[in-house]
């Protein structure tokens, strides 16, 4: 992948957060078409359901990346990141999907700054491929996901507290991951402040 040590090292610190949405939301995109109700518009139902085939080539994507890496530095990074998920889970489906939009927002961020001009990845260019592709899937997702809220009734300004939420939870599970960040050229508070000024917003 043509990384130096510390960026790879620095990257593999910081996959199991990119990575922890992968395997739960492929469930929660597969089950989807069951839960939502007879008159739901059917090609939002598909493009519902279709996020979980993204999904699941996201996960082995990553994975095929993980196998190349060193192992984190720390194992609790995985631990918090999968108690950060279990926290989404919600039985009403429209809250759900609001809160998995925003997650798949947070991630489109850090993806847009892993994959900034001058980073270790931006330099990789199979690396720069993948995440770029990840990204774009994201930003559908959100945008599906946000349409499916919608018209499973969320109401909009109970989705923006949710996303902001959301993001305060995403950008507190980073913080320890500071300095892994740093290592493939991503600057924890600039982050931040995306999240922050966007999130508002999305
Ligand atoms: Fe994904
Ligand atoms: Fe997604």
């Amino acid at each position: 992948m043509g990384l130096s040590e510390s960026a790879a090292q620095g990257l593999a610190d910081v996959l199991p957060v990119l990575i922890c949405g992968e395997a739960s939301a492929e469930l929660v995109f597969r089950a989807v078409e069951s839960e939502l109700p007879d008159d739901f518009d059917p090609d939002l139902a598909a493009a519902l359901n279709s996020i979980a085939d993204d999904e699941h080539r996201h996960g082995i994507w990553l994975d095929t990346v993980r196998a190349q890496l060193p192992s984190p530095s720390s194992r609790s990074t995985a631990r918090h990141a999968a108690r950060f998920l279990r926290q989404l889970a919600c039985q009403d489906l429209g809250l759900h999907l609001t809160r998995v939009a925003a997650l798949d927002a947070g991630v489109c961020m850090i993806l847009a700054e892993v994959c900034a001009r001058q980073t270790p990845i931006a330099a990789s260019p199979p690396l720069l491929s993948l995440f770029t592709r990840i990204r774009r899937d994201e930003g559908r997702h959100v945008r599906i996901s946000r349409r499916g809220a919608a018209a499973l009734g969320a109401d909009p300004s109970a989705q923006a507290d949710e996303r902001k939420r959301v993001l305060a939870a995403l950008a507190a599970l980073l913080v320890p991951q500071g300095p892994s960040l740093a290592a493939i050229g991503v600057d924890i508070n600039r982050l931040q402040r995306r999240f922050e000024l966007t999130g508002a917003r999305r």
